[in-house]
């Protein structure tokens, strides 16, 4: 299995990611870390130690990290993921195993990640990337030790010719999730995100997962009834659906609705978390025509509000992807990804956790 260490805001999709890293055999959990973002910090690292409870994980060790970004106030997504940060859920119940304390958070994802052989562990990151930063900052030379980083972030739009979200040409057209160019995880700390894509040794082993990759991975109805009933047939009672199949049923609901409410998106939500814990050991399920890679930048000037969905024209938290030339090292991005492989697999996680 492929080790790896995640970094996330628990809300509804992070705990798709957590699924997927804790519950599939191809992967190995090696500890999970926590940020601020979908909800304060901790909201997101009681969700984290509670979904790790309802897929029987407990065993998972939690550190809960940055409370805020390094200079600016944090930024939070209530509109999208409830004040809890994993609103709409009645399957939740309070974890028993809290968050450890024995070290900070950026030393346990250090030591984890340095004791693994040279080139085999991935750090993903699914919410801001204020610990990753600090980690790399404080643990240079992990750098060359991991196999990669893989972060679930940014809006390209017009930096890729066929972008599905469009592009900010017109009135009313947008690109990000938070301002019409900014996508959510790299708007709550811009300068840790640019710290981390102008790392060159960093970039040069970086995934990113962006909104254009993300939103071709929606939760429609049909894709939330057969992860509901996991292949069952619905009417017969003895086959009634797990509680952790409702639990994970309940949180597409809630999220279905808050995109449906906010974004007018009627399809289903995009599931973006899990596709960046996915990208580490599942490559046949991303499209990279022809191995491309991008050098990418934030834009880090402009109006930061931090209350609610912003909808300014500032560009702050911007990523700009300039496609690099063949052979040249850079972040890879995807284009294209066959969302029905990820959907079984999520399904299989949850047989998995059903029987924990
Ligand atoms: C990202 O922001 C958060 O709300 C989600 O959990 C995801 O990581 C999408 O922009
Ligand atoms: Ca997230």
């Amino acid at each position: 299995p492929v080790a790896l260490w995640l970094d996330c805001d628990t809300g509804h999709d992070d705990a798709f990611a957590i699924l997927l890293s804790s519950c599939c055999p191809a992967v190995r959990v090696l500890g999970i870390s926590t940020v601020y973002g979908n909800a304060p910090l901790g909201h997101t690292t009681y969700n984290t130690c509670a979904i790790l409870k309802a897929i029987g994980r407990e065993d998972v060790d939690v550190y809960a990290g940055a409370s805020k970004p390094f200079c600016r106030s944090a930024a939070h997504a209530p509109d999208i993921h409830g004040a809890s940060g994993l609103d709409g859920t009645t399957y939740l119940t309070a974890p028993s195993v809290p968050a450890k304390s024995d070290r900070t958070a950026i030393e346990a994802m250090y030591a984890a990640l340095i004791s693994q052989p040279p080139g085999t562990a991935w750090l993903v990151a699914t919410g801001a990337l204020t610990n990753a930063a600090l980690l790399f900052a404080v643990h240079p030379d992990l750098v060359n030790h991991i196999a990669g980083l893989s972060v679930m972030g940014g809006a390209i739009g017009d930096g890729f010719t066929n972008a599905p979200m469009g592009t900010v040409a017109g009135e009313g057209e947008r690109i990000g999730n938070w301002t019409p160019w900014a996508e959510f995880n790299i708007y709550c700390d811009p300068e840790a995100a640019q710290a981390v894509f102008s790392n060159e040794p960093l970039a040069a082993k970086t995934t990113l997962i962006p909104l254009d990759l993300t939103h071709q991975m929606l939760a429609t109805r049909e894709v939330r009834h057969a992860l509901l009933y996991g292949g069952r047939t619905p009417s017969a009672s003895a086959d009634a659906p797990t509680p952790v199949r409702k639990l994970f049923q309940e949180i597409l609901v809630f999220f279905a609705q808050t995109y449906a409410d906010v974004f007018g998106l009627k399809d289903g939500p995009p599931l973006h978390d899990p596709l960046a814990v996915a990208a580490c050991f599942a490559p046949e399920i991303f499209d990279d025509i022809g191995g491309e890679r991008f050098a990418v930048s934030v834009i880090t000037e402009g109006e930061h509000g931090v209350d609610t969905l912003v909808r300014g024209s500032s560009q702050c938290g911007r990523t700009v992807a300039t496609m690099l030339q063949v052979g040249q090292t850079g972040v890879r991005i995807p284009r294209k990804l066959d969302s029905r492989l990820l959907w079984e697999m999520l399904d299989r996680c949850l047989s998995v956790a059903e029987k924990r």
